[in-house]
C-alpha cells in the first residue's frame, strides 16, 4: 500500500531534530525496527556527508550481509564504498558509513582489560570462572557494554555521529539503569562484605569450610574457593576504575550532544512501552529527540469502500474473487484505522504532535531498502 498524502503540516525534518547531535540512541520495544532504523539513519547521514558509525545489536542476517557485516566484531569497520555504490548506484554517499555488530561479552572483557591496573589483574579476571559466569549473568551487562562502547567511540573514534541500536530489553529501564546497576554490583554492599577480611570470604577461608572446598576440588577438579578468592581480589583493584567509567557512561547519556529516538510500532504493547520509556527519559532528564511510529498500515483514499469494490470488480473478476479482494481491503482499512487511532493516542499522551510515521515497506534489508526507509524518516 502506498502512503496517503498527509493533510497535516509536515513534521520538522529529521535533520533539524538531530542538528548538533553526535550520539543518537535508538530505543524501543522488541521487534519494532530499532536495528533497521539505526542502520537506515546511519546510512542516510553518511550519504549526506557525515562520518557515521552505527553500533548494531543482533541484526537480522540479511541486513548484516547488506552492510558487509559477516561476523561479530568489536570495532566498527568501514562499509566498502564500492559495496554501497553497487547496491545503490543512484545515490551518492558523500560521507563514510562504519558499522559494527556489538559483541557484548567481548566488549565487557575489553573494558576489564582497559581498567585492569596490571597484567596479573587482567589475566586473573578474564580467566576466572566466576567472572565468566557473572559477566553474562548480571542484568544490564549487555546494555552497559553497548553504552561503554559508545563512550569509547565517542572519545576515540573520530566520528561525526554515532548511532546506537539498543538490545531488545525486557524493560526499557534495563538500559537506563545499567550504569547504576553495574556500579552497585561492583561497589555494592554484598561485594564489600565479601571483600572485607571479616566477611564471608574470611569465613570461607576458615579451616572448616576450606576443608569442604578441598574435598570438592579433589572430587571435581574445580577449585571454587580459589576462584572466588582470586575473583574478589582482582575485582577489588577494578572497583574504582569501573565506577569512574560507569559515571562517564552515565554522563554521556545525558550529554547535550546525545539524543534518544524512541521507535514503536502502532501495536498496543510497544506503544505502552514507548510511553513508559518517554516518561522515564523525562524523569531521568535525558534528551528526547523524537518518536518514530514504524510498520504502520496506510490505505490510499482512492481505494474506496469495500462494498463498492465488490460491485465494481464483480464483473471483471467474478463474484468470488471480487469478494476476496473487498474483504482484504476491508481488513487493511480496519488495521489502518486502528493504527491511526494509536498514533493519535501517542501524540496526545507524549505531547509529541509530529511523530515520524513510517509505513511497512517492501524490503528494508538491503541498501536500497534502507535508503527508502531513510527518506521516510527524513521526510525527504
Ligand atoms: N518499515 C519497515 N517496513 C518493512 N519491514 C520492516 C520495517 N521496519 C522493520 N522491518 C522488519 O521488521 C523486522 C524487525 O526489525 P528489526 O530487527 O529492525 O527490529 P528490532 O526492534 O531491532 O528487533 P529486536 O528488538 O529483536 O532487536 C525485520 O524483519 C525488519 O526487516
Ligand atoms: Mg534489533
Amino acid at each position: 500500500m502506498t502512503r496517503r498524502a498527509s493533510p497535516q503540516p509536515s513534521p520538522p525534518p529529521l535533520h533539524a531534530r538531530l542538528a548538533g547531535k553526535r550520539i543518537v540512541i535508538v530505543a524501543g520495544s522488541g521487534g519494532v525496527g530499532k536495528t533497521t532504523a539505526s542502520a537506515a539513519l546511519a546510512l542516510g547521514l553518511a550519504a549526506a556527508g557525515s562520518r557515521v558509525a552505527v553500533v548494531t545489536i543482533d541484526p537480522a542476517q540479511r541486513l548484516a550481509e547488506s552492510l558487509g557485516l559477516q561476523q561479530l566484531g568489536n570495532e566498527p569497520r568501514r562499509v566498502e564504498p564500492e559495496l554501497l555504490e553497487a547496491a545503490a548506484p543512484d545515490t551518492e554517499i558523500r560521507g563514510e558509513l562504519w558499522a559494527m555488530m556489538l559483541d557484548p561479552k567481548a566488549t565487557f572483557d575489553d573494558l576489564m582489560v582497559r581498567l585492569s591496573p596490571d597484567a596479573r589483574t587482567r589475566d586473573d579476571v578474564l580467566g576466572n570462572r566466576i567472572y565468566r559466569e557473572l559477566s553474562s549473568a548480571v542484568a544490564g551487562t549487555q546494555e552497559f557494554s553497548a553504552i561503554a562502547k559508545l563512550y569509547e567511540l565517542h572519545h576515540e573514534g573520530g566520528f561525526d555521529v554515532l548511532v546506537l541500536d539498543t538490545p531488545p530489553s525486557r524493560n526499557a529501564l534495563d538500559f537506563l539503569d545499567a550504569p547504576d546497576r553495574l556500579t552497585d554490583f561492583f561497589e555494592g554492599r554484598v561485594l564489600k562484605g565479601l571483600l572485607a577480611p571479616t566477611g564471608i570470604t574470611g569465613r570461607l577461608l576458615g579451616a572448616g569450610t576450606s576443608a569442604v572446598f578441598a574435598v570438592l576440588k579433589r572430587v571435581t577438579g574445580v577449585d571454587l574457593l580459589g576462584d572466588i578468592a582470586v575473583f574478589l581480589r582482582s575485582l577489588g583493584g577494578l572497583v574504582d576504575g569501573f565506577k569512574q567509567r560507569a559515571a562517564g557512561v552515565k554522563a554521556l547519556l545525558a550529554d547535550r550532544a546525545t539524543t534518544f529516538l524512541i521507535v514503536t510500532s502502532p501495536e498496543r504493547e510497544p506503544v505502552a512501552e514507548a510511553i513508559f520509556f518517554r516518561d522515564k527519559l523525562r524523569e531521568a532528564r535525558l534528551p528526547f529527540g523524537g518518536l518514530i511510529v514504524n510498520l504502520t498500515e496506510e490505505v490510499e483514499d482512492c481505494v474506496g469502500a469495500p462494498e463498492d469494490l465488490r460491485g465494481e470488480l464483480g464483473e471483471a473478476l467474478g463474484a468470488r474473487l471480487a469478494g476476496k479482494v473487498a474483504d482484504a481491503v476491508a481488513d487493511t482499512q480496519l488495521l489502518a484505522a486502528r493504527h491511526a487511532e494509536s498514533i493519535e493516542r501517542l501524540k496526545a499522551r507524549l505531547g509529541e504532535p509530529d511523530p515520524i510515521v513510517v509505513p511497512r515497506l517492501d524490503d528494508v534489508t538491503d541498501v536500497e531498502g534502507l535508503l527508502a526507509l531513510y527518506r521516510r524518516l527524513a521526510n525527504a
